[in-house]
C-alpha cells in the first residue's frame, strides 16, 4: 500500500450536517483502513468547529482516533465526533455588535488551521451542504475526499446515501403499527416524514408500508383528489386511510411549509402534515389524526445495508487517498464503489424522477399520489 509520491502521515475526518445512522460505521472503517497503512487519524469536533473554535473545547477540537476510540461503534447511531448544520465555513454565522448574525467566509482561516495541525488530507462525511464546502476547500488546495451521507437520499451521482435505508425502514415499521389504529378506529392517519425537497423516504416507505396516499415534493398535490380516493375506499368498505406526507410536499397552487429561516443554515421545513390532516378531515368528514415522525427517522442503529455501505465508503475513501485521488466523492454504483468529482454531486439535487419505476409501481398499485 502507499502509491503516493509523498509519504502521508496524518489525515482528519469530520462529520457535517444532520446526523444519520451509519456515520460511526464510516468513521471506524476509515480509521482502521488508515491505521493499517501506518497513518495517524484525527476527528474534528462538530463539523469544522473543532478547528474554527478550538477555545470552545477543553480537550481540544481534534480527537485522536485510535483503534480503541473507534472500537464497538459500528452499530451506534449519531456521530462520536459531533456535528452541526450551523457551521458552514463558507457562510459562518458570526454575531455582530448589534446582536444580529452575519454570514462570514472563514475558509482561509480553516485552511491555515489544517496546515498548522499538519493534516495532509481530509475525509468529510456529509450531504449536499458538506460536499459544497468540500468542493470550495478542494479548489483552495485542500486534499479532500467526500463520503455521501443523508437520510434524504438527495445527493446526485450515488445510487444511494447511507442513512436512507435505516430511515425508510423505520418509517415503514411505523406505518405497519399505525395501520392497526387506523383500521380499528376507521380513521385517516396522516404521517409526516422528513426528506427535505426529495420524496424518497415518503415514497419508498409508503409503498413498503401499504399506504393509500403518498404526497411527495415532486408531485404537487390536490387534496380534492385525495378526498376522492378516501371516499372511493369508503364505498368499498375500507373505512380507514393511511396518508404519507413528505415534509417538502406542497399544494398545486402553493409553496413549501417552512418553519423558520435562520442565518447560516438551510430553511427548516415542517407543518405540511398538519395542514393536510385538517383539510382532509374537513373534506371527508372523517376523524383524522396526525403523526410527525421527524427526528425519530435519524436515530437508532443502522440497518445491515447502511452499515455495509458506510464501511465500504469509509474504506474506499482511504483507498482513494492512498491512490492520490483528491477533490472526489466516493459513490455507490452497484456492484462497485466509484469516485466522482465533488462538484458533480452537488450540481443538481437527486429528486424522484417522475417516470421512475417506483412511481409507476405506486400508480399500478392504485396508490393516490395527489395528482
Ligand atoms: O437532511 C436531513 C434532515 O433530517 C431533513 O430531512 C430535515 O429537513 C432536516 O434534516 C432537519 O434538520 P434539523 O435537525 O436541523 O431540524
Amino acid at each position: 500500500m502507499g502509491n503516493l509520491p509523498i509519504k502521508l502521515k496524518k489525515i482528519a475526518i469530520c462529520t457535517g450536517g444532520g446526523d444519520a445512522p451509519g456515520l460511526n460505521a464510516v468513521i471506524r472503517a476509515a480509521t482502521l483502513a488508515a491505521h493499517n497503512r501506518g497513518w495517524d487519524v484525527y476527528g474534528i469536533r462538530d463539523g469544522y468547529n473543532g478547528l474554527l473554535l478550538p477555545e470552545e473545547y477543553e480537550a481540544g477540537g481534534l480527537i485522536p482516533l485510535t483503534r480503541d476510540r473507534v472500537r464497538g461503534i459500528t452499530h451506534l447511531g449519531g456521530t462520536i465526533l459531533g456535528t452541526t448544520n450551523r457551521g458552514n465555513p463558507l457562510r459562518y454565522p458570526v454575531k455582530g455588535l448589534d446582536g444580529t448574525f452575519q454570514e462570514v467566509d472563514r475558509t482561509d482561516e480553516l485552511l491555515r488551521s489544517f496546515q498548522l495541525h499538519g493534516i495532509d488530507a481530509l475525509i468529510t462525511i456529509g450531504g449536499d451542504g458538506s460536499m459544497e464546502i468540500a468542493t470550495a476547500l478542494a479548489k483552495k488546495g485542500l486534499w479532500v475526499v467526500g463520503v455521501p451521507k443523508t437520510i434524504d437520499n438527495d445527493l446526485d451521482q450515488t445510487v444511494i446515501t447511507f442513512g436512507f435505508d435505516t430511515a425508510a425502514s423505520f418509517a415503514t415499521e411505523c406505518l405497519d403499527r399505525l395501520h392497526t389504529t387506523a383500521a380499528s378506529h376507521s380513521r385517516i392517519m396522516v404521517v409526516e416524514v422528513m426528506g427535505r425537497y426529495a420524496g424518497w423516504i415518503a415514497l419508498e416507505s409508503g409503498i413498503s408500508g401499504s399506504a393509500d396516499v403518498i404526497l411527495i415534493p415532486e408531485i404537487p398535490y390536490d387534496l380534492e383528489k385525495v378526498a376522492e380516493k378516501i371516499m372511493e375506499r369508503e364505498e368499498l368498505g375500507r373505512k380507514f386511510c393511511i396518508v404519507v406526507v413528505s415534509e417538502g410536499a406542497r399544494p398545486k397552487d402553493g409553496g413549501y411549509s417552512v418553519i423558520s429561516h435562520e442565518v447560516g443554515r438551510l430553511e427548516r421545513l415542517g407543518g405540511v402534515g398538519e395542514k393536510v390532516a385538517a383539510s382532509l378531515q374537513q373534506l371527508s368528514g372523517k376523524e383524522t389524526r396526525l403523526v410527525v415522525l421527524g427526528h425519530l427517522l435519524r436515530g437508532g442503529s443502522p440497518t445491515t445495508f447502511d452499515r455495509l455501505i458506510a464501511q465500504r465508503f469509509g474504506a474506499a475513501a482511504v483507498r482513494a487517498i492512498d491512490e492520490g485521488q483528491r477533490g472526489i466523492m466516493v459513490a455507490l454504483d452497484p456492484p462497485t464503489v466509484r469516485y466522482v468529482p465533488l462538484e458533480s454531486a452537488t450540481s443538481r439535487m437527486k429528486t424522484v424522477p417522475l417516470d421512475s419505476d417506483v412511481i409507476l409501481t405506486a400508480r399500478d398499485l392504485g396508490i393516490c399520489l395527489g395528482d
